[in-house]
Formats: structure tokens, sequence, C-alpha cells
């Protein structure tokens, strides 16, 4: 690979620890227990704060019993919209990153089940419980709006974040005209849920007009602003801190109404206040993967190419916002047709507003897409993987230009032979194994985009020859704290075990967002530059000091490695950092750094990860149950930081797929709109038992024009290809195609 930065000044290595499978650095932390989380913070005097939820989806709270909660011995304080102080901003304005609205008691009005309608605070957690359940609301009933044949058609403005609803490239009338074949199909996705370990949490205390808040965020400085913006106090006076989240998905990157409610709150009573939500109370304010229904409809030559692509989606919405799924737009940059037809539609139903959630748009569009292919390629008889090949797009068929990097023919090609797919009978039912059930193999291609957020880093070397290196961006989980250290230490040419890394604090340089699979990518960039930066300010100093054994070498060329600059041309030549900083009477030096794309090759290129997924299932013919027993993915990612930490990424996200495919789905009841199953008792997610053997490979791809780093993402990817996969290999091994996920036994022993 060249030098991945135009360097004039001195150059970085990469090597020494990007691509290293080191562990994760706050792994002992964590398994120890020392990694403290939002709701592991108790400030002398902290109160209790409980929010009290909605058991009706729509109508309005005629009546609270807030004399009985106060009553309590421990209730401190009770907030319903009749005492609520006001907000320096409107909740139902739009706001944040996804310009959402929501509920901070701003009125009686209830428009989904699991509302806050009141909010109790009090000397301990029982005593809030108790006194939320105390106000034993009355209700105005309406009825309900649920689900995609019980809500309401609006003409939607957008999809996704801002996104326009419609696309189209090319004249599909003509493409379908051309076709001599047509494969059509409808596919059903259920609601879900993010479900992180770490329940959204928040502790606010207040000091005159400056605030501390304890709270998981994937976007803090973002965050901070908007927190400050709600109490009219300016940002600087809010410190956020969320050094370890216990898994965000996109739900932590909302704010919501029970957060501002407790900051609030302890303005309010004049002490600290903490908030948890309990698991049920996940299921409303922060967030949700919409519920889909996907129209397919494919024009085919004789040779499964396709002619025209069509692919319209219906998805929830809450009924009074405006993120629709856009699960449509999947069809857009993966396969080779002269005609592609997107369009996302929304349906308003009285839920909360759903929000991205791993692999917005793509994880659902990419489960409906792999599936149809998989009907196409048994229309026309041959085998699903010879389909996705005889549909490769060389360019990206939405805009005509090409990939940055592709190789996704390599993914299609290692994958299949990891797996052994080659001798794969075509016909269905044709594989059993030795205790007599069906065997099915089914595969499905992964896509996601390859973004760039902004985000800035500083970097400072110390006279000891360590370096801090900070930047605000969180760690979810992923493995950020380790391998945005691997890139810092690369750029600032150290041992990984001399950077100390600090993030997670709305005080050091804005991070950007923790999301959409750009955080490596763009976090990364900022610290890489940093380091040029600072290494550059070093550099100047030893090649103008007559001390210097690098004196009058020039800036470029030098190079820094092992904690040394080196001459150019002369090995013997070397100096450490800490001899330049201390001849030059300095105990530290800093440098700064921006993570953003280039716009050039933003404007010139189509950016994506790639991958291809195959599955192995066994379905027992008389009971219908479904085990995977095998899975490979293949991906493609531009340069990887951290093996090991990939896969880990990859892994999660093919249990994602295969938990979609065959587990999650938020059920409601249709008397009353809630959701039946709001645990993790009742929603399912896969447990041990329920995950195979898993393979996650990763394919070589440099990509020039990503970043100067090559990186691309790993986060979201792995969700897509496997949920195709597996629902192909469930079809593969039984004959039954079922179109609704999750796909569940009663689909297979009695097909609808
Ligand atoms: Mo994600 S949906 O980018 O956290």
């Amino acid at each position: 690979m060249p030098d991945p930065i135009p360097f004039t000044a001195p150059r970085q290595r990469f090597g020494s620890s990007s691509g290293q499978p080191i562990t994760r650095r706050d792994g002992l932390l964590k398994v120890t227990g020392a990694a403290t989380y939002a709701a592991d913070n108790h400030p002398a005097g902290l109160l209790h704060g409980v929010v009290a939820t909605s058991t009706i989806a729509r109508g309005r709270v005629v009546s609270l019993d807030v004399d009985a909660a106060k009553a309590h011995p421990g209730v401190v304080e009770v907030i319903t919209p009749a005492n609520r102080p006001p907000l320096a901003l409107d909740p139902d304005e739009k706001h944040g990153l996804f310009g959402f609205r929501f509920e901070a008691l701003q009125n009686d009005t209830v428009r989904y089940a699991g509302q806050p309608i009141a909010f109790v605070v009090a000397e301990t957690l029982e005593a809030a419980t108790e006194g939320a359940r105390l106000l034993t609301p009355e209700y105005e009933a309406e009825r309900a709006r649920v689900g995609l044949d019980g809500g309401e058609r609006y003409e939607n403005q957008s999809a996704g974040v801002g996104a326009p609803p419609a696309f189209s490239v090319g004249d599909l009338k003509a493409g379908f005209a051309a076709a001599t074949r047509k494969v059509e199909a409808e596919y059903e996705t259920p609601g879900q849920y993010h479900n992180a370990m770490e329940p959204h949490a928040l502790v606010a205390e207040w000091d005159g007009d400056r605030l501390t808040i304890d709270t998981p965020n994937q976007a803090i400085v973002m965050a901070r602003g908007l927190f400050a913006g709600f109490f009219g106090i300016p940002p600087e006076n809010v410190v956020l801190r969320s050094p370890f989240i216990g898994g965000g998905f996109g739900s932590k990157a909302i704010l919501a109404g029970p957060q501002v409610l407790t900051i609030l709150a302890a303005r309010m009573v004049g002490r600290p206040v903490k908030l948890a939500l309990t698991r049920q109370q996940m299921y409303g304010p922060v967030g949700h993967r919409g519920a889909t229904r996907q129209h397919l409809s494919l024009g085919l030559d004789d040779d499964g190419r396709l002619t025209a692509l069509e692919h319209q989606s219906l998805a929830m919405t809450s009924s009074f916002d405006e993120f629709v799924e856009p699960a449509a737009n999947a069809s857009q940059n993966l396969y080779a047709s002269p005609a592609i037809s997107t369009r996302n539609s929304g349906m308003r139903g009285d839920i909360g507003t759903p929000g991205p959630m791993r692999a917005p748009g793509e994880a659902s569009g990419s489960a409906a897409l792999e599936c149809v292919l998989d009907e196409a390629a048994n229309a026309i008889g041959i085998d699903p993987l010879e389909m996705r090949l005889r549909n490769y797009a060389e360019t990206d068929p939405a805009t005509g230009r090409p990939y940055s990097a592709k190789a996704l023919r390599e993914c299609y090609q290692q994958g299949a032979e990891t797996f052994g797919w080659a001798g794969r009978p075509i016909d269905p039912r044709q594989m059993r194994d030795d205790a007599g059930r069906l065997v099915g193999w089914g595969m499905g291609t992964a896509l996601f985009h390859a973004p760039m957020f902004q985000a800035e880093a500083r970097v400072t070397l110390r006279g000891d020859g360590t370096a801090l290196v900070e930047t605000s961006g969180v760690d979810m989980g992923q493995g950020a704290w380790t391998v945005l250290a691997q890139i810092a230490a690369d750029g600032l040419g150290l041992d990984i075990d001399k950077v100390e890394l600090r993030s997670g604090h709305s005080e050091l340089p804005d991070g950007g967002v923790a999301g959409g699979s750009g955080h490596t990518a763009t976090a990364g960039s900022a610290l890489h530059n940093a380091g040029a930066d600072v290494i550059g300010k070093l550099a100047e100093l030893a090649v103008n000091d007559p001390e210097s054994p690098l004196f009058g070498a020039g800036n470029a060329g030098v190079e820094a490695r092992e904690g040394r600059l080196w001459h150019p041309d002369d090995e013997t030549r070397s100096e450490s950092y800490g001899e330049i900083l201390s001849r030059a009477g300095m105990s530290n030096l800093s440098g700064e750094g921006k993570g953003a794309r280039d716009p050039a090759n933003a404007e010139a290129r189509a950016m994506f990860s790639h991958g291809a997924v195959f599955a192995e299932v066994k379905v027992d013919p008389d009971l219908g149950q479904v085990l995977v027993t095998r899975m490979v993915g293949a991906f493609a990612a531009g340069r990887i930081i951290n093996p090991r930490l990939a896969k880990s990424q990859l892994y999660g996200g093919m249990i994602w797929g295969l938990s979609f495919a065959l587990h999650e789905e938020a059920v409601h009841d249709r008397r009353t709109g809630r959701i039946m199953n709001a645990d993790l008792a009742g929603y399912h997610v896969p447990v041990h038992a329920d995950i195979p053997a898993m393979e996650a490979l990763l394919v070589d791809e440099e990509d020039p024009y990503v970043n100067g780093l090559g990186v691309k993402g790993v986060g979201e990817i792995g969700v897509t290809g496997s949920v195709g996969a597996i629902a192909n290999a469930i079809w593969h091994a039984t004959g039954v195609r079922v179109r609704r996920f999750p796909i569940r036994i009663e689909d297979l022993i009695a097909p609808r």
C-alpha cells in the first residue's frame, strides 16, 4: 500500500500497532467491574427518579393522584404537566442529530404506550417506584393505531435521517418491458428493539447554573449542546461524562424525554438525581427499528440478469415524528440493473418514534433483497452465488461512479471456498444429516456505507516519552478505545503501551458520532492527523537545532518510530522525543487534527464495505425446529486496524442477523397498543446454544480514496447479508419460502 497520507513533512508509519490483534485495553476494567457506567455514579445527596409511564397508547391523562404519591414518606417531588417548570426549548420542535420530538411532560396527551406521564423523585429507588405506582392514572383512551394494517398512511417528506423518500435511475418501464421473466415478492419485518445491556441512565447534578451529567451517549459534544439548550445555559456550563457504554446500537445517539426530565428534576429539588430506565421502559421513548412491509419486483432476462429492480417499502413510524426506516435504499448500490427505483413510504401508528438501529435501512432492506434474489435464482434455475455474480456491479448502479474499492468478488470466492459451497444442489430438500434432519445452504451479500463524519483530536507528547491522546468520541463496547489508541500510536511513532487515550468526556476535542460504522475512520483520521501535526513540530525543533543529530536533515523524510526521530539517510542519527523536548526547554508538545472525508473523493467515488455470508441450517422435518449450524462471512472493509476486534464486530453482526431471521419481534396487543413482550424473557434474542460455529474472514482490500488510513467500518455490515443467508438456507432445506420475519416453527410446519 502506498503511503496513505501525502506527507511533505516527517513520515508516520503503519504497522507496528495497526494490524495487530491486540486485546481490548478496557477489558480488564470491564471484567473486574472497575469500569464505571452512568448509573454507577452516586454524588452526595443523590435522589432517585422514576418515570411513570402511560399504559394506554393514545388519548390523554385525565387524573393523577399526586397527593397520594407525595404522601409517601420517601417521595420528595412529583413532576407532572401541571407543575413542570418551563424548558428553554420546546420538546415538540425537532431536536438533535435526528430531528426528533419527544415527551417531557409538556401536556397531558398520550402518543404511545410507555410514554412518560410523570416523574417521581424520592430518597430511594423503592420509594420513587412506589410513588409512581401511587399516581394511579386515569385516562381518556382512544383506539390505538397498531401495525402496518392498522396505522394511517401519510405523505412522508423524508426517509431515514432527512433523506429523500424516493430514488430512481434508468427507465423502469423499459426495464420491465425488456424482461423475459418477472419475480415479485413481499416481505415483512417486525418492530425490533435495541436492548443494550446497559439501559439508558442519567445522573444530573447542578451547581448554580453549571450542570454535570453522567449518561451514555454516542455523540457527547452534540448532546452537551442540546442539553444546554433545553436549560438555557451555554454549552460550556455542561460537563457530560460517558466513559463506558454498555451498548448503544443507535439508541444512545438519541436524546429522549426521560433524560431531560431527570435534569429538570435535579434543578427543581436542588439535589442530584439519578434515573435508570427499566428494561420495559426502553420499549418506547428511546427508539427502535420500525416494522416494514417491502415489495420487490425484479425484471430479468433468461440468464438471470436484472433489467429492472423496484423496491418499495412501507415502514411504521410514530404519530408525531418522521423517521421512516429507509429499507428500500438497500437496493440502490449493490446489483447492476439498468433501471432501479426505490421508495420508502411511511405509516403512522401510536408507537414511540423508531430511529437508527444497527444497520438502519440495510438490515431490513437487505433481508428482503437477498431473499428475492434467491427466489429469482430459483426461478431461473441457477445457483444463488452465480446469480449474484451475473449481477455484479462494476460501478455503483445508483450513480455510475466507480467504487473507491470493492473486493466483493474476493469475498464471494473466499467465503464460498471456506464454507464449501461448491456442489450445493440447486433444488430444495435435497440434503439430510444422519439424524434425518433437512439440511439447507443459503447465502446473501452484505453491504454497508463507509461514511465519515467530522471529528477533532489532540495529542500531547510528554517529556517522558509517553503521549496523551484525546478525542471525545466514545467506545460503545465495540473496541474503539483500543483501535483508536493503535492508530494514534502509529501516528506518533510510539509503542501502544506509551499511549494514554482519553475519550468519553465533553471537555475533550469533539470526537463526533460513534455510529454509522464511521467512528474508527473519522476519529481515527483526526488522531492520525494530530499525530502528523505534533511530529511535524517536533521535527522542526530538531532539524533547526545545531545540537541535534538531525540538524540540517531537512524536514521531509525524517521518520518517527520507536519514540525517536530518525535521519532520512543515516540510521545512526536519531534522537528521542524526550531529548528534543528537553533541549528546547519544553515539558510537552501538542498537536491537533481533524477527521473528515476529502470532498473531492466523496464526489468522485462510491464508498461501501462489502461482504458475503454463507449459512447452513438443519430443520427438523416434523417439528419445524431450525438450528443454524454453520455461518461463514467474508468481509472487505478496507484496512483492518485490529483483526481480533474487527472479527468480534462482524460476529456480533452475524449473530444479530441470525437474531433478526429467527428470534426478534416486538408484539403489540391490538386492543391496548402495548407491547406484550417488552422484556428479555418475551422478546427473544439468541443465547449461546443458538449460535453455531462461526467464521468471519477479513478479505484484503486497499482503499486509497475512503480516507488517508484506508479504513472503512465493520460495525453494521455483519447484520446485512446474514438475515437473507439464513432465510435462504431454510428455504433450501425445506422448500418453504417464508416472507415474514422472524421465521417461526409454525411457518415451516403449516406454511400459509
Ligand atoms: Mo448505529 S445505528 O450507527 O449506532
